[in-house]
């Protein structure tokens, strides 16, 4: 089996006027092609910051980060932009949603940088699957924090991602509609063979993937193959 995400050595810090916070510490691990993996770990372990990195969102303070292959500390802000598009799907815990555009066109927004003809219509299949198609022209402020949720879902699966990193991505769903959500998340990983990998409070949900890291003050406390 190929990895796709190489982890070596990784650290963070930020500076705030003479005081030098580090938000992970000495981080490695990688992750084979088409597994399924969730991290976990309290609030203000690095969890989010530990993502950003591995889908080129932002910049290492030390270590690297190669994701298929390619060292992504060694590209510009663009090429790294270019590669997002190709190999990453991302599920902010924020959404991210252009508020300027609506459902259907955020979705559309990955589809149109790659170039694909039937941009309309993928992404409204897209939004079908996550049960928001008659939601399509509203607007982000127009739907509830788990719609949101939903839509940001639709545009991360619209570029057919290889590795797909999804942070909080039930966190603010009803059980109903978040057990919909884990299968097409899992749907995805068997039927495309997209890699996942989550970041959760639920352990339910992180449990059903293959393997968990445990953070722990931006160091990893454990690294173990989830027993099914
Ligand atoms: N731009 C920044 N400047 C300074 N500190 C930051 C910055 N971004 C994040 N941090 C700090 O880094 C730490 C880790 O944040 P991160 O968002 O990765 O945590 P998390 O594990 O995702 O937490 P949560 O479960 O609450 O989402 C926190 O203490 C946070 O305050
Ligand atoms: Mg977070």
């Amino acid at each position: 089996m190929s990895k796709i995400l190489e982890v070596t050595n990784l650290g963070k810090t930020y500076q705030t006027g003479n005081h030098t916070l580090t938000v992970l510490n000495d981080v490695s691990f990688s992750v084979e092609q088409g597994s399924t993996l969730a991290i976990v770990g309290s609030s203000g372990s690095g969890k989010t910051t530990l993502l950003g990195l591995c889908a080129g969102l932002d910049r290492a303070s030390t270590g690297s980060v190669k994701l298929n292959g390619i060292a992504l500390d060694t590209l510009s802000e663009d090429d790294r932009a270019a590669i997002r598009n190709q190999y990453v799907g991302f599920i902010f815990q924020n959404f991210q949603l252009l508020p300027t555009l609506t459902a259907l066109e955020n979705v559309m927004v990955p589809l149109e940088l790659r170039g694909e003809k039937n941009t309309h219509k993928i992404a409204m299949e897209l939004l079908e699957k996550v049960g928001l198609a008659e939601r399509h022209d509203h607007y982000p402020t127009q739907l509830s924090g788990g719609e949101q949720q939903r839509v940001c879902i639709a545009r991360a699966f619209s570029n057919s991602p290889q590795i797909l990193f999804a942070d909080e991505p039930t966190g603010n769903l009803d059980n109903e509609t978040s057990e919909k959500i884990q299968n097409l998340l899992f749907e995805l990983n068997k039927e495309a063979g997209t890699t996942l990998v989550l970041v959760t409070h639920d352990l339910e949900l992180a449990k059903k993937t293959q393997r968990l890291i445990r953070l722990k003050g931006g160091a990893v406390l454990s690294d173990e193959r989830t027993t099914h």
